[in-house]
């Protein structure tokens, strides 16, 4: 057998299987290796089983990354469009769910399908349970890397095996570990589309209003999001928070609009006029889910309970407004995240400072390219991630 290829790809998920349709197309002999059973698998369990394939509005200011520049070229070069293209010709049904979010009609395993269909068009190698314990680069160009089938060779090496959210699924950090020692930097990676978790006391006080869904207004630093939010029996969850998570540092708070639609200041106050027999717990109970307005008062989330009880007509103006405040500003502080057991992504990851933003390929060790989510190159909720995996799988499977 010969063991020698143009291009190994490490890691068969999204953006390895993308770089290797593009790469073999160009007529370069491709071999993918992946350790896991099957190739795949997060593109198999995303979006719920529907794989939210990309997003309508993917532009580079929904990623983050110490470089925000870096992504442009990547995703200018191969956009959306152009996997909507690909979906397309493969008679893939989708339809859009929310804020330009694409997902398949029958499922995922159509995109991991059409995928397949391509690299077998393409003549790529995939080999699965397929450990790699060392790859090393070759005096004179390129690699030789070692695994539990054997030693292979090849000209270029295209690094695509993702970040460590989700052990459970095969996820690894091998690509830091590997970057670490050839030299690259390595921004630190943190788990990221993660739940927040709370502090014992401060779980007490939310326990008996798990499961509650509320519409919010969620910030943290430079982001904002009005999605929905969920309270959990750890903390809190939902989209809104699951995207707040990748600006969170340890010891922020976490402020939430209550009524991001509504002043409640004024609404309140003219409230006391039309409806002055009217509990304020009743009035709050028309604005927010019933069962957590009756509790805001109890846990002490805005003030005094024997407030809630009281007719509009009876109420200050000033104790209104502070109510009002409190709602559209509730400050909650997290004691963490549910960690890389249940974080969609990886925030950080190599540095992109280490790469060409227009092939993905290492400034230090010519031949060997880096795509996908091992990358500091972190996308919101919603399509972001698979589109930078395509967008960026595609642009080293057209150099290497
Ligand atoms: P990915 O993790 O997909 O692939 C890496 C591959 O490398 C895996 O096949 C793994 O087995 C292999 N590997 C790892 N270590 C190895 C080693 N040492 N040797 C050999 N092989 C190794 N995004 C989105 O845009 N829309 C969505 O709907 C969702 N939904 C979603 C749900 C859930 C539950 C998760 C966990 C994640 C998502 N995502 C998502 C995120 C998305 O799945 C993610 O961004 C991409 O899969 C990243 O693609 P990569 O190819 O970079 O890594």
């Amino acid at each position: 057998m010969n063991n020698h290829h143009d291009i190994i790809i490490a890691g068969g998920g999204a953006a390895g299987l993308y770089a290797a349709i593009f790469a073999g197309r160009r007529g370069r002999r491709v071999l993918v290796l992946d350790h896991a059973e099957k190739v795949g698998k997060k593109i198999l369990i995303s979006g719920g089983g529907r794989c939210n394939f990309t997003n309508l509005d993917a532009k580079p200011d929904r990623y983050l990354s110490a470089n925000p520049h870096f992504a442009i070229s990547a995703l200018k070069r191969h956009t959306q469009h152009d996997f909507i293209a690909l979906v397309d010709r493969h008679g893939i049904g989708w339809h859009e769910k929310k804020l330009g979010q694409l997902f398949c009609d029958d499922g995922a395993p159509r995109i991991l399908g059409m995928l397949l269909d391509e690299c077998a068009d393409a003549g790529v190698a995939i080999r699965t349970e397929c450990r790699i314990d060392d790859v090393v680069p070759v005096d004179g160009g390129g690699f030789r890397v070692v695994t539990s089938h054997g030693t292979f060779t090849s000209d270029s090496f295209i690094l695509a095996t993702g970040g460590p959210s989700i052990p459970k699924m095969g996820a690894t950090d091998f690509a830091f570990r590997l970057a670490r020692q050839w030299g690259l930097n390595v921004v630190e990676p943190r788990p990221a589309l993660v739940p927040l978790t709370f502090a014992p006391v401060d779980l007490d006080k939310l326990k008996d209003l798990s499961g509650v869904p509320l519409e919010a207004s969620v910030s943290c630093g430079k982001g904002k999001f009005r999605e929905a939010l969920l309270i959990t029996h750890r903390g809190l969850s939902g989209p809104s928070i699951l995207q707040i998570s990748s600006y969170w540092r340890e010891e922020q708070g976490v402020r939430i609009d209550l009524s991001p639609d509504l002043a409640l200041a004024e609404h309140l106050k003219g409230l006391k006029k039309t409806r002055h027999k009217a509990e304020l717990k009743t009035i709050l109970g028309e604005i927010l889910p019933r069962r957590f307005a009756e509790r805001l008062f109890d846990v002490a989330l805005i003030g005094p309970a024997p407030l809630a009880n009281r007719p509009m007509a009876d109420i200050k103006d000033a104790d209104l407004m502070a109510v009002a405040s409190a709602l559209h500003a509730w400050t909650v502080h997290p004691d963490g995240t549910e960690g890389y057991r249940t974080a969609e992504v990886t925030l950080g990851g190599i540095d992109t400072a280490e790469l060409s933003s227009k092939t993905m390929e290492a400034r230090k060790i010519p031949g060997l390219f880096v795509v996908g989510e091992a990358v500091d190159v972190t996308g919101w909720l919603g399509g972001y991630n698979f589109q930078w995996a395509w967008s960026s799988g595609h642009a080293a499977g057209m150099a290497a």
